[in-house]
């Protein structure tokens, strides 16, 4: 029986990727358990959702913290005091430090929705539509130092229609988010995912698949 993976949320929002992630470990889909909610917003709605889910959770508050490292080391305190084994970034709008980086090296990863590299930063799904380009899309990764920058785990592509609107390609990537973010976490759990270089490879028994970049 394969161990239930502890995870730790960050989120900044909303959080609907908290809640698909919640959902998930609550009906089989994952073997994984959010051990703890972290946000950096008194106002997150994110809370909400962890409290109705009986997750601990914590608001942090940057302003309460001489810097950003003292800031991330309280994080950091937390996600630890919690046995967290993968950090999970879900809408969570702060670059990080090397305080977390370090504390969790190849153990945080991100969903950010455009196709990344294009895209990075604020607002990916109006830089996309702005931009008029015909597929958009959403992208999981590991998180270093540079933003949205990190290995690729999965991807997903989402055709812009012509009558789409910021809001109505947003909602459509925001439901293939919600499917690859906790598909990505299920390789992570299996302990599939193996890093070279820029490249994630899904290790199997027989042979080993290259799927950086591309949709499985
Ligand atoms: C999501 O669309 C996520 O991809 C994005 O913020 C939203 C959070 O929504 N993250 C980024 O842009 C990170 N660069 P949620 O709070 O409902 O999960």
């Amino acid at each position: 029986m394969m161990k239930r993976l502890r995870l730790g949320v960050l989120a900044s929002g909303r959080g609907t990727n908290l809640q698909a992630i919640i959902n998930a470990t609550g009906d089989g889909r994952l073997r994984a358990e959010v051990a703890v909610v972290v946000v950096d917003q008194a106002g997150a709605q994110a809370r909400e959702r962890a409290k109705g889910a009986g997750i601990p959770e914590f608001f942090v508050d940057l302003g309460a913290y001489p810097d950003k490292r003292a800031f991330e080391g309280e994080i950091a305190a937390i996600l630890d005091r919690h046995g967290v084994e993968l950090v999970c970034l879900a809408g969570y709008m702060r670059i990080l430090t090397p305080v977390m980086l370090d504390a969790y090296r190849n153990r945080i990863i991100n969903i950010h929705p455009s196709l990344l590299p294009a895209f990075p930063g604020l607002h990916a799904q109006r830089q996309a539509w702005e931009y008029g380009v015909r597929y958009t899309g959403c992208t999981v990764h590991f998180v270093e130092e540079e933003v949205d920058a990190g290995p690729i785990i999965l991807q997903a592509v989402v055709p812009v229609l012509p009558d789409d609107t910021v809001g109505s390609l947003s909602a459509r990537i925001l439901e293939q988010e919600h499917r690859i973010y906790v598909e990505a976490i299920g390789l992570y759990q299996a302990g599939l995912l193996e890093i070279e270089g820029r490249r994630v490879f899904v290790k199997s028994q027989e042979s080993r698949i290259q799927i950086s970049g591309r949709r499985i």
